[in-house]
């Protein structure tokens, strides 16, 4: 089967490398030529475990090629996916279809026989009969179907959730194009991977709702942290007795410094729009959105606290900038609130990151990037973990409590412990939902 793919991001680089390894012909266009000359060079414009190796194997078995011309690359194609960016809209918060519409009008205008138009981008309901209809007015003489096909990986284990999905959704009008369907994740099927078939509108919905609930389960477990923090509870034990139970899970309940990324965010926002558009406020989500900016202001003010209430000429040390380990990934990370913050109140901040430092370069002006740890946290009065990469948990404390001026530490990921920081020789030791200490103050402390 012949496949195009529009769009060569985390999604779009991401399905059409795995759908050439399952056998199709697949050629990927995006409208940024660097990009797209990178990719010819056998070069991956982002980080994400394995697909450089994945995506040279199917390169050199000719079933992948990248072009920035996008005629040339449905020409023949029986599947055109769609998997541009649908970035907040400024203003209202909804999801702008603009890459969306464009790519739809453009694959209209350039196709000559029948295709199945598939939308892999997460986009609001409806958006994929607005989709039918931008195409129909483009080019009325063209046969076409168009499916909802969301994507759930998650970025970090991208080809592993690719290849081995909880389950895969199908929304099609026709079952000429649940036909085209099923053939592409054939592969899937005959290795009895759940494949669910919807309407157009239900699908659009999976998405939005099983994003919005998973940024629930997280904002909850935060807010129960704060609580914990004042009545004494630990929250890490109290994660994981919810977590035994069945019907509850232990996912998505590690709290932190609240969620950010390039989906939770702007799919929660997204999702309460098209809710107050129809008349139906949903409320959850909407307190969701709310609580989880307090979370990241709450951040501060612990940080604040560990730096006797002012940032003011302080050397702070950050362990950690994307959004989540094993990406480099940068859309609204919790750093991007925090940093800036500290920046802006005077400090001076030094990042350590695995892969931050390309995006985070220009997004974070004004701090000093470290490729190691221990330089980060030299002389520096507060060290703060804020993504737990691997090479975050297991650091010599002892080494890094000998190095700083100040030894302080706020582990925003839970990684460590009272224990092991007052084992290393730290005088301050806070994280999230757990109880902290100051050795100032001679003894342990609840955080407010
Ligand atoms: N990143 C994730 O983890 C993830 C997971 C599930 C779903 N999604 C959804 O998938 C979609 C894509 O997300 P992403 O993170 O891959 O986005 P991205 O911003 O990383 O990539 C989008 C790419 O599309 C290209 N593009 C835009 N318009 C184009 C056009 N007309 N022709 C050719 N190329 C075009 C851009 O140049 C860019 O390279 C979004 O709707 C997102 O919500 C993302």
């Amino acid at each position: 089967m012949k496949i195009a793919m529009i769009g060569t991001g985390y999604v779009g680089l991401v399905s059409g490398v795995c759908f050439s390894d399952f056998g199709h012909d697949v050629v990927c266009v995006d409208k940024d030529p660097r990009k797209i000359e990178m990719l010819e060079r056998g070069e991956v414009p982002i980080f994400e475990p394995g697909l450089d190796a994945l995506l040279e194997k199917n390169v050199e078995a000719g079933r992948l090629s990248f072009t920035g011309d996008l005629a040339q690359a449905i020409d023949g194609a029986e599947a055109v996916f769609i998997a541009v960016g649908t970035p907040t809209r400024r203003g209202d918060g909804h999801a702008d279809l603009t890459y969306v519409m464009a790519a739809a009008e453009e694959i209209a205008r350039a196709a000559s026989q029948y295709v199945v138009v598939v939308t892999k981008s997460t986009v609001p309901v409806g958006t994929n009969r607005q989709v039918k209809q931008v195409m129909k007015k483009a080019n009325p003489a063209l046969d076409f179907d168009v499916a909802s096909n969301p994507e759930f990986l998650r970025e970090g284990a991208a080809i592993e959730d690719f290849m081995k999905p909880d389950r895969v959704v199908v929304g099609v009008q026709t079952e000429r194009a649940a036909d085209v369907m099923a053939e592409i994740y054939r592969p899937l099927y005959l290795r009895e991977f759940p494949i669910l078939t919807t309407d157009l509108e239900s699908a659009e919905m999976i998405k939005y709702a099983a994003n919005a609930f998973l940024a629930t389960k997280i904002t909850f477990i935060n807010e129960i942290a704060a609580l914990c923090e004042r009545t004494g509870a630990d929250v890490k034990q109290v994660a994981q007795g919810m977590g035994l139970d069945g019907r509850i899970g232990n996912k998505f309940l590690h709290a932190g410094p609240g969620y950010g990324g390039s989906c939770f965010p702007k799919d929660t926002r997204a999702l309460a729009r098209t809710g107050q558009e129809h008349g139906v406020p949903l409320q959850i989500t909407e307190a969701v959105i709310a609580v989880n900016e307090d979370v990241k202001r709450r951040m501060i003010d612990k940080l604040l606290d560990m730096c006797d209430g002012t940032f003011n000429g302080k050397t702070i040390g950050i362990l950690g900038v994307t959004f989540k380990p094993n990406t480099d990934d940068m859309r609204e990370a919790p750093a991007l609130t925090i940093v800036p913050s500290l920046v802006g109140s005077g400090a001076k901040v030094r990042v350590c990151d695995p892969q931050g430092r390309r995006e985070g370069e220009h997004l974070l002006p004004g701090v000093q990037w470290h490729d190691d740890a221990y330089k980060c946290a030299n002389n520096a009065d507060l060290l703060v973990i804020l993504t737990e990469w691997n090479e975050f948990r297991a650091l010599d404390l002892k080494r890094i409590a000998r190095k700083m001026a100040t030894p302080r530490l706020a582990d925003l990921r839970n990684i460590y412990s009272v224990k092991d920081a007052k084992r290393a020789g730290f005088e301050a030791y806070e994280s999230i939902g757990r109880s902290g200490f100051i050795a100032a103050a001679g003894e342990d402390r609840k955080t407010a």
